[in-house]
């Protein structure tokens, strides 16, 4: 194999544009060789970069020849549980070891600020793909599914969610890291819940307790639009208290009212990934969300396991 000569750099706000081509050009031949046709592959929005580097102003890698950029990669760092993704080697470089340098210094820089579990969520049918994990250190923990539904007719408010405003979105910061704790120790989504409105990637649902205003029984977090020009919008997390006796309704509720969200954003479809429950799939299978594929979540470092019902929590970037 011809040895390249790159190099492996942080990447930053500069680097943004060139980090957007990439992307679009990666994936649109990844599409291809799918599919077999020429997609002309959607852009993934400024913002999205932006609230990367905002979370973690050096959790992102970029790898060059000559300073022109050939791949990327994105760490992400929720609490002691990190997680990489997505992580994209221009077509013509792949298979020269780009990409296990990319994932090793996301690695390492995920371990240096305390993760101790780190994941990723792959495709599951890609033996390639699994093994190129496998061999940075990784193994196969769960399958997750992407879900979607097209938003056809309005479905209405629950009446049992608020929508935080912008002003006091500091408010939730710390319910929703004492929640995060519950459902998995270590693990705080805090720091979603203040991208969402810091870098402007969506909104906030909060589910309260009707009897403590002060404690949280769920939230969620629906992202406007990702991609330039599709009306799919993503439902980033959603979250209810493991403990809590009735986790469906909150789900639910949750849930209906993402959709709203979505729709009122001017999105038509709405999708998020996620594990599959038995509530999980008995909930969304009734609220009409069909499953367009799926991804195989894989960790390294401390046992990693959620608490509850339903949590949505994707490690797919
Ligand atoms: C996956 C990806 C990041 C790997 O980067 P890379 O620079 O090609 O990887 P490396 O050269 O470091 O490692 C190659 C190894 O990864 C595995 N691998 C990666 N992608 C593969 C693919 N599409 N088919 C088969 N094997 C693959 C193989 O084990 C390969 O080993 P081999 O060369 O002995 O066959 C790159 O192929 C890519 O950007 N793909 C498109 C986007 C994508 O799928 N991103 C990952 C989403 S989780």
């Amino acid at each position: 194999m011809e040895e390249l000569e790159f190099r492996i750099r942080r990447l930053t706000r500069k680097d943004i544009d060139a980090a957007q081509s990439l992307a679009q050009n990666v994936w649109g031949d990844q599409a291809k060789r799918d599919t077999g046709m020429n997609i002309a592959y959607p852009k993934r929005l400024r913002r999205m970069f932006e609230g990367y580097l905002h979370a973690d102003p050096r959790g992102s890698f970029l790898a060059t020849i000559e300073g022109k950029a050939i791949g990327a990669s994105y760490g992400h760092k929720w609490g002691r549980v990190g997680w990489i993704g997505p992580i994209e080697v221009s077509t013509e470089y792949q298979k020269h070891g780009v990409g296990t340098l990319l994932a090793h210094a996301t690695v390492d820089h995920l371990e240096t600020v305390g993760c101790d579990t780190i994941g990723v969520e792959t495709m599951g049918d890609s033996e390639g793909h699994v093994e190129f994990y496998r061999r940075i250190g990784f193994s196969v923990h769960s399958p997750t599914f992407f879900y979607e539904k097209r938003l056809e007719s309005d479905p209405g408010l629950s009446g049992e969610t608020i929508l935080l405003p912008f002003t006091s979105y500091e408010t939730i910061l710390n319910r929703a890291k004492e929640l995060s704790e519950r459902i998995s120790p270590g693990l705080d989504l805090s720091v979603e819940f203040w991208m969402s409105y810091v870098a402007n990637l969506g909104r906030i649902l909060v589910y309260q307790d009707p009897n403590d205003p002060e404690k949280l029984l769920g939230a969620s977090v629906v992202y406007g639009r990702t991609m330039e020009g599709v009306d799919t919008h993503l439902l980033r997390l959603l979250i209810v208290d493991p403990d809590h006796d009735d986790q469906q309704r909150v789900a639910n509720a949750l849930l209906q009212d993402s959709e709203f969200l979505v729709r009122r954003m001017g999105g038509r479809r709405m999708f998020f990934s996620c594990p599959a429950t038995a509530t999980s799939v008995s909930l969304l299978a009734e609220r009409g969300y069909r499953v367009i594929g799926n991804n195989v979540r894989m960790t390294r470092g401390a046992k990693y396991a959620e608490r509850g019902e339903m949590q949505i929590i994707s490690w797919a970037g």
